[in-house]
């Protein structure tokens, strides 16, 4: 009995006497490689790190345990650290996670104790000067290695395949010669290795990658680049070069740039910049081939960047709410440090990209005029959130709600918006977006409408459905945006005496329902297929009131009349554009109990689709001629 009760209580005092003292020589060994590194290694910027202050409270880029007793993160871009890092400096942080050093202008070698620290998990050394080889000794648990922007040397090391948790490897812009390892990293998902000196066949494994993971290489070949030459080429024979490709798509678009400024006038002026935002948008990744062949921006100091949180309040930097179900690994700090560029300004704030330091590329919305308080805002996310599970609608990830500042932060869509491709670049000979693509655009943001109803419940409404609000994602499906937060903000005055999307009851009682959604996603049905805006737009005149409009049109008159000139190439699709046009006339009849539901509204269009598949003997030959606009640079 005696023995029982005390063995516990002095093995206790044995785990207190040993593991405490432990553990302070660990934070105080954090301390000292801390330390050794400042004093070794210059930096433009002054750093906080005294030694007398505390190092987890006060000391700055750094992160700890939630007890304090571990340095967990040491992030410092872009402060001017210049010069080689010793080893046995931060290659002690032993229970580091994340080390971000990027945009710095450190040198020499890498030494081999940083990339093996054995908790290491993200490691952010891009725009840099290192060079020597890259170190073949890494921590089992990376996740990201990005050495982009470097002057490395030698071989990419075969150790890197084995690493089990890599999903981001970035070694593009360095001297890295020899060839590509043949297995691949489990879980990787994000590669470059563009712009080095790598040679040989790519391996099957890596073909999953896009072309710009590998362009730049002169030396490598077989897909997704230009396939190897025979084993013993001749001579005389070319290597298959990939630049030359890249130069092509660069004098189209300084031709086309040429043709605007040619023009001159505000109106092109207008369309360039439209052009532009959609370059920026189709080309996502690749975007920094096209402008100008300038890298993205990844350092704080290295381009003027946008900014949106001004408003954030400095102990609140870590108050960015999650929903969950996300895999986004970042914080409130993470995003006001990331790059970011304007999309549009729009009725209820400012949209930004932002592209963070993990290869993550989110959108920002700054939002103005919020007038609900904290928690019936905070109740309006948790539907939103909730809402935005479904692939026909955009999820919101994260949001900020502080006096000054509300932040949403939803996943970026590529394919840009139904607007876009369906207004942008008209006049300069683009590729009109055709008509499978316009239905299957229109079918996916009324699935997504639906969604929002059935979720939302029957007091939950979109409230601001128009084509900027319908984007495209990788398989040309529309999915729908910016739900929900219509009774958050002030009732945006009317622009003009034309209602645009707007349900009649709605300009009156200034409360959007299930039935004005439906409204407006009529209109928005006819704007496909009358390419005309229903909204006022900048240097745009045809704007109209779209149901009255085609009211006005006797049925004969249609086709000839109100469908957009562009689809009257296509062929056999008369039939379906009138059942299209009806379903859309049968949205917006002025009582709303006489619309359909939205439920409904997903069922027809389904039926055109159905009939479209049976009837068209020639609607692939239509499709192999006409590719959708947004395949096309
Ligand atoms: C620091 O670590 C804590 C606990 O792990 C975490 O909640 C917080 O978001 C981190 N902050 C930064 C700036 O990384
Ligand atoms: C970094 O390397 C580049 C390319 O060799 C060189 O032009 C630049 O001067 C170097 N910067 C520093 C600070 O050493
Ligand atoms: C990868 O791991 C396997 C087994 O763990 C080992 O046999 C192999 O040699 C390793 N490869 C490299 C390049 O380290
Ligand atoms: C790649 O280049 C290296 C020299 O950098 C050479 O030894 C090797 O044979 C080349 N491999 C192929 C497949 O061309
Ligand atoms: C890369 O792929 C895209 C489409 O997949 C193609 O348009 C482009 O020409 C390719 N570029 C190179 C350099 O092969
Ligand atoms: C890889 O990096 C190059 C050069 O910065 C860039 O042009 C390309 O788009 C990148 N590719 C991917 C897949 O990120
Ligand atoms: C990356 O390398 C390519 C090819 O050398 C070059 O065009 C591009 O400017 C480089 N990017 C940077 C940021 O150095």
């Amino acid at each position: 009995m005696r023995i029982g009760s005390t063995f516990p209580l002095l093995s206790s005092i044995f785990l207190i006497v040993t593991v405490l003292p432990l553990t302070l020589a660990n934070l105080n060994s954090d301390k000292q490689a801390l330390l050794a590194f400042a004093a070794a290694v210059p930096h433009g910027r002054k750093l906080n790190w005294n030694a007398a202050t505390p190092v987890c409270t006060s000391w700055v880029g750094i992160n700890c345990t939630s007890d304090g007793t571990r340095v967990l993160a040491l992030r410092l871009p872009g402060v001017g650290l210049a010069g080689p890092i010793p080893a046995n400096s931060l290659g002690k942080l032993d229970a580091l996670r994340v080390l971000s050093l990027r945009s710095n202008v450190l040198n020499g070698n890498l030494p081999l104790d940083i990339p093996s620290l054995p908790s290491l998990q993200y490691l952010f050394l891009q725009h840099n000067n290192f060079s020597g080889d890259i170190p073949t000794s890494f921590s089992p648990k990376l996740i990201v290695l990005d050495l982009s922007f470097n002057l490395f040397t030698g071989i990419i090391p075969p150790k890197i395949q084995n690493l089990t948790e890599l999903t981001g490897l970035n070694l593009q812009n360095n001297s890295l010669s020899g060839t590509i390892p043949n297995v691949i990293p489990p879980k990787l998902r994000h590669l470059n290795l563009s712009y080095n000196q790598l040679n040989g066949s790519i391996p099957p494994l890596f073909q999953q990658f896009p072309n710009s993971s590998f362009v730049g290489n002169s030396l490598l070949c077989g897909l997704p680049l230009n396939p190897c030459s025979p084993i013993f080429p001749p001579p005389f024979f070319p290597p298959p070069t990939v630049p030359q490709k890249q130069n092509s798509r660069k004098k189209l678009t300084r031709g086309a740039i040429i043709a605007i400024a040619v023009g001159g006038s505000v109106v092109l002026l207008l369309v360039a910049v439209i052009v532009l935002l959609l370059c920026f948008k189709r080309r996502g990744s690749e975007r920094s081939n096209v402008s100008k062949g300038k890298a993205p921006s990844v350092g704080r100091s290295e381009n003027p960047k946008e900014e949106f949180g001004s408003g954030v309040q400095e102990p609140e930097k870590n108050k960015l709410v999650f929903f969950e179900g996300s895999s986004y690994n970042f914080d409130l700090e993470d995003l006001l440090r990331a790059s970011a560029e304007v999309l549009g300004k729009g009725s209820y704030g400012t949209a930004y990209k932002a592209v963070l330091e993990e290869a993550t590329t989110v959108v920002v919305k700054r939002l103005k005029e919020v007038v609900v308080s904290k928690k019936e805002f905070e109740q309006q996310m948790e539907i939103i959130g909730r809402v935005g599970q479904n692939p026909n609608t955009v999820p919101l990830r994260a949001y900020y709600y502080s006096k000054d500042e509300k932040l949403l932060v939803y996943d970026y869509i590529q394919g840009g918006s139904l607007a876009s491709v369906l207004h942008g670049n008209r006049d300069a000979g683009r590729t009109p977006l055709d008509w499978d693509t316009r239905v299957k655009i229109s079918l996916g943001a009324a699935r997504g409408i639906a969604h929002v109803h059935s979720v939302g419940g029957s007091k939950f409404s979109h409230g601001n459905i128009k084509s900027s609000n319908v984007l495209l994602n990788q398989d040309l499906d529309g999915c729908v945006s910016d739900f929900g937060l219509a009774p958050l903000m002030n009732f945006p005055p009317t622009p003009s005496r034309h209602a645009g999307y707007r349900a009649p009851e709605v300009i009156e009682t200034r409360k959007h329902t299930h039935k004005s959604d439906v409204y407006s996603f009529g209109v928005l049905l006819l704007e496909m297929l009358t390419g005309k805006q229903p909204i006022q737009s900048p240097g745009r005149d045809d704007m109209v009131d779209l149901p009255r409009w085609v009211q006005s049109v006797v049925r004969e008159e249609w086709t000839a009349e109100v469908f957009d000139v562009e689809l009257m190439r296509f062929q056999n699709i008369e039939e379906e554009m009138v059942q299209m046009l009806q379903i859309a006339m049968a949205c917006v009849v002025r009582m709303p109990e006489m619309r359909p539901n939205m439920d409904e509204v997903v069922r027809m269009i389904e039926e055109v689709r159905q009939s479209d598949s049976e009837n068209r003997p020639s609607s692939e030959e239509n499709k192999s001629k006409d590719p959708p606009a947004v395949q096309t640079p």
